[in-house]
């Protein structure tokens, strides 16, 4: 019986599963094969030649830092060693292709290029369990891997400018780029709120621009004011060890320095650069653009010969043969203001502002080919013709990489929703973000061709970046809470075979990621684990029925309800739960034990609150709120978020709604909670009427006694009870945004998110 069953182990080949194998992004081809190879602190480090050294050295450290021991060098061949050979043959389109090959006897990564060895080794990484262990043994499974990356450009952003970090961690975020097999560090260096690079021939930019005198508290336009000097900027020295550090881990670094916009901290340390020298420029402490603040450069001889100074310092500084130079919300009205800027567009024959802008754009892009390099910008950059040779970082959705790619223009694709990583990765805004959401399985979906491109114009996509925008993120610990896991989703949708992606395998392997993410101790989100909450009506219309996912396995989730600051038990989650009176409603999710997770929500009854509910005109897609729905789901959003999922947005139109009560129902007061927020051209509605009806069909008008607007609310209160089932609310959009007022002249957003009667 015994032998038997050895024997038929021994026939039985332990193939290593495919699961095992954890890697992202995931490779191109990959064939598992039976057996496995010990790596510890004897295994040797085979390297031929000098173009394998940042992968080796990059192996070594990694080893030492995480497991504790590295390998020796050698240069000879022998059983049981890893090694890396590059064929240094550049074969156009094949940068950073490698073959990997693991057997019992070692590991050999060949790579195409020096890229491609780095590339090779960083998979060994992921062959690796991603837990030390004590005996310091590390057995990896025999596999073949034949692996190349599907995008020349994969991406990643960061701004310095809103909250300064250290080299120390923009190098360490560097290293999140390599270990995603990305290769490109878009460095956001000068904005309204800092400057923060070091140019010799300007020395005020950093003694004035890189500091300001406070910043804003909360989520914009903010509580109050600090008052707290904050500042900082990188030394010319500093830079070049940057780039450097990059540079040994196949990533470019491009500067970005942002004009003729967003140039306020340059207008502080030179007023003369302006279109309003004496008005006293200071370095910004709030957040965001549109015409409040004037930080547009004027486009005279002097900011030429300042901008040629500057690039020159930067071309010398990065070797990068992009050069980002922003040209992102240049507001037009200073230039209009501004005899000296129309007098620059009359010289040249300039027709509007936009021109003025192309103009301005094209001269730096002169100025920079004549350097041999090349003009990169935000897709603004368009408006007025685009620069013959200029890149086009495509982030108020596709349009602009779309519109640019039929000019026969490259393209990178940024779009804010998915690809802006400071936005919200959960529902439960545990902290200040911006706003907007965009999750890690929209990350993951995203598609950087637009479909709109065909095959050809297809090719004029050189890759996606994912942008980390600085205006909430002050610390590391919070850049790598937005930053991860959906970097990790990102580098899968720029390297792997499109037809590869597959959305729930990706989740098999993130659980290996999380580990990984444990192993390089950053502070990452465990939103994909969130306990996820869908708010319904309840069935027939009695109340309202709140339904609840997570992606944990063998979860148990405890609910509560406190009603007038008494709480009790609903017992444990089993489906969805129907809730009919106000309250606090409380789950926790547990897993092993312990807490990992909870959902908090108050409801508001009143007599509309999960009714049945028609909107005549939908709201505006890009704020859909949860449909009809929203407007009596019993939430009223009190977080001021514009972006929130829990508001519907009507851009120039009217909100017209009808409710059906179910029966007879008497009330004496209508109100609408809307958001008011003149600065984002949100604006309260100019009026509100309310009329009834008992068949739905022939409807009275209500006078409505209406007062001012208070706090969030408009309030119809009525003289006398009104007895209906069918009440229809019309609130009337502000219109046109009045002179004088931020966007003045377009329509008005109305933003609404709740109708009560009672
Ligand atoms: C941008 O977000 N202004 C490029």
């Amino acid at each position: 019986m015994r032998r038997t069953i050895i024997y038929f182990n021994m026939l039985l080949p332990v193939f290593v599963s495919a699961q095992e194998i954890s890697i992202i992004p995931l490779p191109a081809e990959m064939k598992t094969g039976k057996g496995r190879f010990s790596l510890s602190k004897y295994t040797v480090l085979l390297v031929r030649n000098g173009a394998d050294d940042p992968a080796a050295d990059f192996l070594n450290t990694y080893l030492e830092e995480y497991y504790g021991f590295k390998l020796k060098k050698v240069k000879q061949a022998s059983s049981g060693c890893i090694e890396l050979t590059t064929l240094q043959t550049l074969v156009p389109g094949k940068e950073g292709a490698y073959t990997l090959t693991v057997t019992p006897k070692g590991i050999a990564v060949m790579g195409q290029t020096a890229s491609g060895t780095f590339y090779g080794m960083q998979t060994i990484l992921q062959l690796l369990p991603a837990v030390k262990q004590s005996n310091a043994t590390y057995s990896i499974p025999v596999v073949t891997i034949k692996d190349e990356p599907r995008f020349g450009y994969r991406g990643l952003h960061l701004d310095v400018s809103r909250h300064f970090l250290p080299v120390s961690y923009v190098k360490k975020y560097i290293d999140f780029i390599a270990l995603h097999k990305m290769n490109y560090f878009h460095w956001h260096l000068t904005d309204d709120q800092g400057w923060r690079i070091e140019i010799k021939k300007y020395p005020k930019l950093t003694e004035v621009g890189a500091w300001r005198d406070g910043t804003i508290i909360g989520r914009y336009p903010g509580t109050g004011n600090d008052n707290i000097r904050y500042g900082g900027f990188y030394t010319q020295e500093q830079v070049r060890e940057v780039v450097q550090y990059a540079a040994d881990r196949f990533i470019t670094v491009i500067p970005e320095i942002d004009m003729p916009g967003h140039s306020l901290a340059a207008l502080t340390s030179y007023p003369q650069l302006g279109t309003a020298p004496e008005s006293g420029y200071a370095v910004a402490q709030t957040w965001g653009i549109n015409d409040r603040f004037n930080n547009v450069l004027n486009p005279t001889e002097y900011t030429f010969s300042f901008v040629e100074g500057v690039l020159d310092e930067v071309i010398g500084l990065f070797p990068s043969k992009y050069i980002h130079i922003g040209g992102d919300e240049a507001s037009k009205r200073w230039w209009h203001e501004s005899p000296s800027s129309q007098k620059i567009m009359q010289d040249n024959g300039l027709k509007d502002e936009n021109e003025l802008q192309s103009y301005f754009v094209k001269r730096v892009e002169k100025f920079l080919n004549s350097k041999g390099r090349t003009l990169m910008g935000w897709d603004e950059i368009l408006e007025g013709g685009l620069a013959p040779n200029a890149i086009v970082m495509s982030w108020r959705g596709e349009k602009g990489g779309i519109a640019a790619a039929k000019e026969k223009h490259f393209v990178i694709l940024c779009p804010e929703d998915p690809l802006y990583l400071n936005h919200s990765q959960t529902r439960l805004e545990d902290s200040i973000t911006q706003g907007g959401y965009g999750p890690l399985e929209n990350v993951y979906k995203y598609e950087p061709i637009p479909k709109e491109l065909n095959e050809e114009e297809g090719k004029y996509v050189m890759g996606a970046q994912g942008n980390l925008w600085s205006e909430y993120i002050g610390t590391p610990s919070k850049a790598e809470y937005q930053l991860f896991p959906r970097l990790s989703a990102l580098s899968e949708i720029l390297w792997s075979p499109k037809a590869k992606r597959n959305w729930t395998d990706f989740e098999k392997r993130l659980l290996t990621q999380f580990k990984r993410y444990d192993l390089w101790k950053i502070n990452y989100s465990r939103s994909y684990f969130e306990l996820k909450a869908t708010v319904l009506p309840a069935p027939a219309y009695q109340g309202i029925s709140v339904r609840l996912e997570t992606k944990t396995k063998n979860p148990v989730i405890n609910q509560y309800n406190t009603v007038n600051g008494d709480s009790h038990s609903l017992g444990k989650y089993t489906g969805p739960v129907t809730i009919k009176k106000s309250g606090l409603y409380h789950a926790e999710l547990i897993v092993s034990g312990k807490k990992l997770g909870s959902f908090d929500q108050p409801f508001y009854f009143n007599k509309a609150t999960g009714k049945s509910i028609r909107l005549v005109t939908e709201a505006n897609t890009k704020y859909p709120g949860d449909g009809a729905f929203t407007l009596v789901n019993g939430i009223q959003n009190t977080k001021r978020l514009i972006r929130s999922t829990e508001f519907l947005g009507f851009l120039g139109t009217d909100c017209e709604a009808t409710i059906d009560l179910g029966k007879e129902t008497s009330f004496t007061n209508v109100s609408v909670h809307i958001l008011e927020q003149p600065s984002s051209w949100i604006y309260a509605p100019s009026g509100f009427s309310v009329s009834y009806s008992t068949d739905g069909k022939q409807f009275n008008t209500i006078n409505c006694n209406d007062g001012p607007i208070k706090k969030e609310w408009v309030i119809c209160s009525i003289d006398k009870t009104i007895k209906a089932r069918y009440v229809k609310v019309i609130i009337r959009n502000y219109g046109t945004i009045p002179t004088g007022s931020v966007g003045a002249g377009n329509k008005a957003w109305l933003f609404v998110d709740e109708i009560t009667i009672d």
